[in-house]
């Protein structure tokens, strides 16, 4: 068997109640003044004060940058850092979706290495652990509470900067589905199938192992029971409380493993039309997949049968067609819009495509699919979805 590597947060607190834990868990890690990062919209959705109340009340400090821009971008990060120093953080509190938690990520190993952001993008690339940061999400979703992965946007070259390091991961997260109610329902569409992206690209990858196979199986088999009636019904806890689960497994599996073409192919969209990340994955995810099938037939149909899409005497072929025709029904059950409904001219979109292709490379997730793309394949596939 080939030698891998698993990387996890020290401490995950899964469940009702755990964004309760956050001050022993600060505690533990030594912070006294603490740093909480988060966006402006759940600043006015009181969350983090809620958050600075627990801490205080523990005796520590807190002060809040909430100002993380979806896709949170370096200047985020600068601006974040400058305020640790400022009121000399020791530690730092993430509370927010992935854009927060990435944030968080950066401004963290940024406390405590000489570089700027650009110098750590890649595959360890960061010098030095980062200060301790306990991560909160809110959205199920990203997964990043759990993943050595921070995407940031480096706003001179408009590239989404991706940086895979284990000085990146949260050193403890507290996995709380309660915090995921008020999500919108575009938003819990969004999230809940790059949730699934992350499932299935950490299973059908090139650097798939034992240990991530049996996760991301997992988080598929959680998404197919969960995901239409978290969107359905908000208030629905099981199905929160599964989402939950599957986004925080999803995010380790692909962590351990890797991301494939879709997300390779996402994230130019998302850095030059500014699409929500979860929105960019899923107009792609039935096309890749469709083009996908053959270089993995067998792990597909595992996860069409997974997913509940197949049964277990079909075929492999017959299993992977259902599959197909079961993500492009989700995401017309979901409400998502083809690439061309989104605001995006086709004039623009063609003439960004040979870019996008050549940044979706350089990114080396597009490497780790099951079947690799030519240029020309992948501005089919890019074409295919608008
Ligand atoms: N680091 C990783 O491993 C990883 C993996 C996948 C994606 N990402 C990154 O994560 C970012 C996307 O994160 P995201 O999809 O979680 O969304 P997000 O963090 O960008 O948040 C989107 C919006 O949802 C709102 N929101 C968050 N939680 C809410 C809640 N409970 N109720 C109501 N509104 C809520 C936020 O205030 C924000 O306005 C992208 O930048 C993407 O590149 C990172
Ligand atoms: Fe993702």
């Amino acid at each position: 068997m080939a030698l891998y590597r698993i990387n996890i947060p020290a401490s995950l607190f899964i469940g009702a109640g755990a964004v309760e834990r956050v001050s022993p868990q600060a505690a533990r890690l030594g912070m006294k003044r603490v740093l909480i990062v988060s966006d402006p919209a759940m600043v006015q959705s009181g969350r983090p004060g809620q958050v600075v109340d627990l801490l205080n009340a523990a005796g520590l400090e807190a002060v809040v940058y909430g100002h993380v821009q979806p896709d949170p971008t370096d200047q985020n990060v600068h601006e974040g850092l400058h305020m640790l120093r400022e009121h000399r953080c020791d530690g730092l509190v993430a509370i927010g979706g992935g854009s927060s938690i990435d944030a968080a990520k950066g401004i963290a190993v940024m406390a405590t290495n000489t570089g700027d952001l650009p110098d750590y993008m890649g595959y360890d690339k960061i010098p030095r652990a980062g200060l301790p940061l306990i991560a909160i999400p809110t959205t199920a979703g990203t997964g990043s509470e759990v993943t050595k992965v921070a995407i940031i946007t480096d706003t001179q070259r408009d590239v989404k900067m991706m940086m895979l390091d284990p000085h990146l991961l949260p050193t403890a997260a507290l996995v709380d589905y309660t915090l995921t109610f008020t999500m919108p329902k575009p938003l819990t569409a969004h999230v809940g199938v790059d949730t699934l992206t992350h499932a299935i690209e950490a299973y059908v990858s090139r650097k798939a192992n034992p240990m991530t196979d049996v996760i991301a199986l997992s988080a598929v088999r959680l998404v197919g029971q969960h995901l239409r009636a978290a969107w359905e019904q908000p208030d629905n806890a099981p199905a929160r409380e599964g989402m939950m689960l599957a986004a925080t497994q999803g995010g380790m599996a692909f962590s351990n493993s890797s991301v494939c073409l879709v997300h390779g192919m996402s994230r130019p969209i998302g850095a030059l039309f500014h699409l929500p990340h979860g929105l960019s994955n899923a107009v792609l995810l039935p096309a890749v997949t469709r083009f996908s099938l053959s270089g993995a037939p067998e792990r597909y149909a595992k996860v069409a049968r997974t997913l509940g899409v197949a049964g277990e005497t079909e075929s492999v072929a017959a299993a992977g067609r259902k599959l197909i025709d079961a993500l492009e029904r989700l995401n017309a059950d979901l409400g998502i819009p083809r690439l061309s409904a989104c605001n995006i001219p086709h004039d623009r979109f063609e003439a960004a495509l040979e870019n996008m292709t050549a940044d979706a490379f350089a990114s080396g997730s597009p490497q780790n699919n099951p079947r690799v793309p030519t240029p020309e394949e992948m501005m089919a596939l890019y074409r295919e979805a608008y």
